[in-house]
């Protein structure tokens, strides 16, 4: 670690849904964070230094945190942040994670998720700062050969979107380069669904546009925002036809960071490393309408129309591994979930905004 501090910890993307929640943690945990973000996906008042997110994580925190409006893929801006502070490790959020848009502009997925990555293992390499943790997917598995999905599933095979192939991409770079260098420490965390928000409801998932995602659609159709939930398919072959899926909680997975942190910075820590984070339950699209109608006592109501391509019908790990090897898992319920979702979109119907 030379004169690095371990206590610092860089994390990109961190003013986005994932990332905001994590450094929630993080400064809970009393490290310092310095954040980089280019604010493609998180929302900053015009008269305001950080993005709401962040003052926010501050103002729940009671701490504070560097922030740097910078896009990966600038070098030189990026080795200046390297150069200012004592980074001891990286968490790697930022990326673009729309599915549907992915596949009509590859070229701006790969050159921001995979050219953005390379950029910034260069800068770190340069800095001598070799301790990594990598924000990667549940779709690194493709369609499901068995389940539940084990970290010993191929990966790569059926990524059906480039989307999904740049996480896949990104963790096949990191396995080179951590075999190509003993020195460098990467651990990647596979999510599977994250969704729900921070208990307070004053941080959560704010997409811009109509959202992709089940969970975020669902709340905003509770609280009015859209008319009816569109539900893709009831013939998948599971318990009521309607797709499957893991989901965890927001808190759980930002925790799971934590657990990677210290498990990084163990003696008998070294190369790569991927791990599942999910609950091992999976949960069926009307499962999930169920729920949050109870948790919000608002009606939800929903169509059933066509499959939506490139859906699988289901997905839920084993997240044994990580129990076993970095002490954690998932304690929250689907019934959290739905709770503190709805506490955060019914505090803010706009979002940040
Ligand atoms: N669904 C609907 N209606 C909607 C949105 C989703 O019925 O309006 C269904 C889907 O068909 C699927 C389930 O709800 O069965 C979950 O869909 P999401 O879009 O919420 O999540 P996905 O599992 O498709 O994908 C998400 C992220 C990906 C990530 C993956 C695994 O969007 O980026 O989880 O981590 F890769």
């Amino acid at each position: 670690m030379s004169q690095k501090n371990s206590r610092i910890v860089l994390v990109t993307g961190g003013a986005g849904f994932v990332g905001s929640h994590a450094v929630l943690v993080l400064l809970e945990e009393g490290y310092s964070v310095i954040v980089v973000d280019n604010l493609v996906n998180a929302y900053k008042a015009e008269n305001e230094e950080l993005p709401e997110s962040l003052i926010r994580v501050m103002k729940l925190t009671g701490k504070s945190l560097i922030f740097y409006n910078i896009n990966l893929c600038d070098k030189n801006a990026l080795k200046e942040v390297f150069s200012k502070h004592k980074i001891g490790c990286v968490m790697h959020f930022a990326a673009l994670k729309a599915v549907g848009e992915s596949c009509t502009i590859p070229l701006t997925y790969y050159s921001n998720n995979i050219t953005g990555s390379i950029i910034l293992f260069e800068v770190m390499k340069e800095a001598g700062v070799k301790n990594l943790v990598y924000s990667s997917s549940s779709t690194v598995y493709g369609n499901p050969q068995f389940l539940p999905l084990t970290e010993t599933h191929p990966t790569g095979q059926g990524c059906t979107n480039p989307y999904g192939k740049s996480k896949y991409f990104v963790e096949e770079i990191l396995k080179d380069l951590a075999s190509s260098d003993k020195s460098w420490k990467v651990i990647s965390l596979r999510y599977f669904n994250p969704v729900g928000a921070h208990p307070s409801g004053d941080i959560g998932e704010d997409p811009a546009g109509i959202p992709n995602n089940l969970m975020p659609y669902i709340s905003q159709v509770a609280v009015g925002r859209q008319p009816k939930l569109l539900v893709y398919g009831n013939d998948y072959e599971t318990h009521d036809g309607t797709g499957v899926r893991d989901y965890i909680h927001i808190m759980d997975l930002a925790e799971g960071h934590n657990y990677a942190l210290k498990k990084l910075f163990s003696q008998d820590f070294s190369g790569f490393k991927a791990y599942n984070l999910g609950t091992g339950c999976g949960y069926s699209v009307l499962d999930v309408v169920k729920a949050f109608s109870a948790a919000s006592g608002r009606k939800i109501a929903y169509d059933i129309v066509g499959r939506r391509e490139g859906d699988i019908a289901s997905s839920y790990c084993d997240s044994t591994l990580a129990f076993k090897e970095l002490g954690w898992k998932a304690n929250r319920l689907l019934t959290d979930m739905c709770a503190d979702a709805w506490r955060w979109q019914s505090k803010n119907p706009n979002g940040f905004q």
